[in-house]
């Protein structure tokens, strides 16, 4: 049996914080509590003085090894759990391409390989849905009880992702029937679709047009379009990546009518403004991913509603394509260029200067939008997301007197630039427990590949 005792730190769960020892054997939290000198044989001692420990991180949102728009993502499951783990996450759920001429559980099958024996940490999948072939419901309800337990569906990029609204509603009442959880990626894409083509008609090519591209109006008329298809399936929904001050107004409201709708935002929507696309040159396609970064308003807005609740999950939407990749694919024509930005390895830092010290939200609150709301969310609590007697030893040791700066010189993320660049954090990780083995210090990956394993939800 391996032993550590984590002491004199301060535990930090989504419910409240302690001072306090943890012991971990094999992997698992067995106690916390006060061990004063009495300290159990064998155990590895860790002095966690003037430190915080908090939950591993769950990030919900990544989408590692996915070929999308032309191309595939950056970072495989090894890189991307390894960047993720550097960054205090230690459980990723990723979402799976249904791919070419494969049924979804097939593509759930190419996803477990990439995975398996790759991955630095744990892991889960949610099945995207995109092709709706004869049997896909019954595959849904297999994929659900084999431990993938949640879709995702696109309302935007017609041709490619896009879904339309009664498939959405057929789709709802399979994962009704199947006690899954949908994912919904809200913008209106015909819109979309019609506001670039005019764009480019009248010149306007370059990579800032993405933002213009698609107003507020077409996430939060999506937004309220699929809150209604909900009701009327009668099957509540998660939405991924909002933006908006409306988007948030209308999960608000549907929640307070006692409709269960869930959603999440991403911090490059907290931490960044849109002044990127406003950028000379070709720089401003670091930030086309999507929905695009808003205004100020916007911002406030979402930090409201994390304050408030009505947004209960802080994601990355980790969707890294190189910048070089973004110039080939779309040099000419921002319609082209491959949509997505990268953040697994940034969102725990981020979040903790943004958030808590910047005083917008308490250090319990960070907690629980970053880790134990998510793991709630998405059937992982409470093996993820607290530190608890019976919980996975997911854990990681914040310094919060140390300093941490953010830049693609020094990030393992396999990207050549990074959103967040030049920021710096009142913090530090000191190191990062996935199941009680150390894989991170002072953001070097020092864990095994392979080490991680698929979570079942
Ligand atoms: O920019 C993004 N978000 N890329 C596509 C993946 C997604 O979540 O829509
Ligand atoms: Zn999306
Ligand atoms: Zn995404």
């Amino acid at each position: 049996m391996t032993a550590t005792l984590f002491r004199h730190g301060t535990i930090v769960n989504a419910h409240g914080r302690q001072n306090a020892d943890v012991l971990v054997e094999d992997g698992v939290v067995t106690t916390v509590g006060k061990f004063g000198d009495s300290v159990p044989e064998n155990a590895e001692v860790i002095d966690c003085r003037d430190r915080l420990l908090i939950p591993g991180g769950v990030d919900v949102h990544t989408h590692l090894d996915a070929p999308m728009f032309n191309t595939v993502t950056a970072d495989n499951f090894y890189t991307g759990t390894v960047a993720a783990a550097t960054g205090g996450t230690t459980t990723v759920v990723n979402f799976a391409q249904q791919l070419a001429e494969k049924t979804l559980l097939e593509s759930t099958e190419v996803q477990h390989a990439q995975a398996s024996g790759e991955a630095v940490i744990d892991y889960g999948f949610h099945q995207v849905v995109t092709d709706l072939y004869d049997g896909f419901g019954d595959h849904m309800v297999e994929l659900a009880d084999s431990g993938v337990s949640s879709f995702k569906v696109f309302m935007a990029y017609r041709g490619q992702l896009m879904i339309d609204d009664g498939q959405m509603y057929d789709i709802l009442k399979r994962v009704g029937a199947s006690g899954a959880k949908l994912c919904v990626h809200a913008e209106n894409g015909d819109v979309i679709d019609r506001i670039a083509n005019d764009l480019v008609e009248a010149g306007k090519t370059g990579p800032g047009v993405h933002e213009i591209a698609r107003p507020p109006a077409t996430e939060i008329e999506a937004v309220n379009r699929a809150i209604r298809i909900s009701r009327m399936a009668e099957v509540p929904l998660y939405f991924v990546h909002l933006s908006t001050n409306g988007a948030v107004d209308a999960v608000g409201e549907a929640q307070i009518s006692g409709w269960p709708i869930a959603a999440e935002t991403c911090t490059h929507y907290l931490a960044l403004s849109r002044d990127i696309y406003d950028a000379e040159g070709f720089e401003p396609a670091k930030a086309v991913l999507t929905p695009p970064l808003r205004e100020d308003h916007h911002r406030e807005a979402l930090w409201q509603g994390i304050d408030s609740g009505v947004l209960s999950v802080v994601s990355s939407d980790h969707c890294p394509f190189c910048f070089s990749e973004k110039r080939r694919l779309g040099g000419d024509d921002f319609r082209t260029i491959p949509n997505g930005g990268p953040g697994v390895e940034d969102r725990m830092l981020m979040l903790f200067e943004q958030g808590v010290n910047q005083r917008r939200i308490s250090l319990e609150r960070y907690v629980e939008v970053t880790s134990a709301s998510p793991a709630r969310q998405f059937g992982l609590f409470p093996k993820k997301g607290l530190i608890a007697g019976g919980s996975d030893a997911d854990i990681v040791i914040v310094n919060p007197g140390g300093s941490t700066t953010i830049s693609a010189e020094t990030q393992n993320q396999a990207m050549d630039y990074n959103l967040f660049e030049g920021s710096v954090v009142g913090a530090s990780f000191e190191r990062v427990y996935s199941r009680g083995a150390l894989v991170a210090q002072d953001r070097k990956f020092v864990g095994k590949k392979g080490a991680g394993e698929f979570v079942s939800r």
